[in-house]
């Protein structure tokens, strides 16, 4: 097994984040740093250590969602000290890991588990599974500035592609309008930069879908555990 998958597989570290470990040498095999990801290993014989830890088979993996709050950094350890997500997840035994990201300021539905290979697949770009969004934006979109944004804008890494967009109601004052967006890209920070370009910068944003995967009513900064049905769907995707 090449052995950025056997680290991702014991549930230590994403795929990607083993690699770039590999690379700065924090992780050994029978004592020895190996500096290129997809050094050939042996699952039963080979020692391997991570940044000085034993790297041991898994046996039991973990997959959860949680409703984010607004306020909470995405990442394991914040430099600078915020709240973090893993905070909100602190009471599970597991060493487990967000699966993407969403802003500071986003809220909403954040999966985390601490199986590798599924986290891998999952952001895969070439998976393309939709992700539904509620944004409450400024003003009111034309239905021209709508449809703009349904054809794809240009954002700077790049246009978007096609995207379903809906108006769903606007506040009374016309002062801030809720609409929904089904994407199915990644871009860093794509639904803010999306409303931006057609001049609706985006007050408030939460995502409430991930492929089968609904957030529902899962109260705010709480998380549950997929149903072993969704799961299977989810892998299926
Ligand atoms: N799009 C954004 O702009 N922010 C997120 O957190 C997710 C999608």
């Amino acid at each position: 097994m090449r052995l950025e998958k056997y680290i991702a597989t014991s549930g230590i570290a994403s795929r990607r984040t083993a690699k770039k470990s590999i690379r700065a040498g924090c992780v050994t095999v029978n004592g020895e740093p190996v500096f290129i990801p997809g050094h050939p290993i042996d699952e039963e014989t080979d020692c391997i250590e991570f940044e000085g830890k034993r790297v041991e088979p898994l046996t039991q993996h973990i997959y959860l969602m949680l409703n984010k709050p607004a306020g909470y950094v995405t990442t394991r350890r914040d430099e600078r000290g915020r709240p973090t997500v893993m905070h909100l997840v602190a009471a599970l035994p597991a060493s487990i890991y967000p699966i993407g990201r969403l802003d500071l300021e986003t809220e909403g539905l954040l999966l985390f588990t601490n199986d590798g290979e599924f986290a891998h697949r999952l952001m895969h770009p070439s998976h393309q599974i939709e992700k539904t969004y509620l944004a409450w934006v400024k003003g009111m979109p034309s239905e021209r500035a709508i449809q703009r944004l349904r054809e794809g804008v240009t954002i700077p890494t790049g246009k978007t592609v096609p995207a379903k967009v809906k108006r769903l109601k606007v506040n009374k004052e016309g002062v801030s309008t809720q609409c929904e967006v089904v994407i199915h890209e990644g871009k860093k920070r794509q639904v803010r930069l999306m409303f931006k370009a057609v001049g609706h910068p985006v007050l408030r944003l939460k995502r409430v879908r991930i492929g089968n995967l609904r957030l529902s009513n899962l109260p705010q900064g709480q998380y549950r555990f997929l149903t072993p049905g969704e799961i299977t769907e989810l892998k299926r995707l």
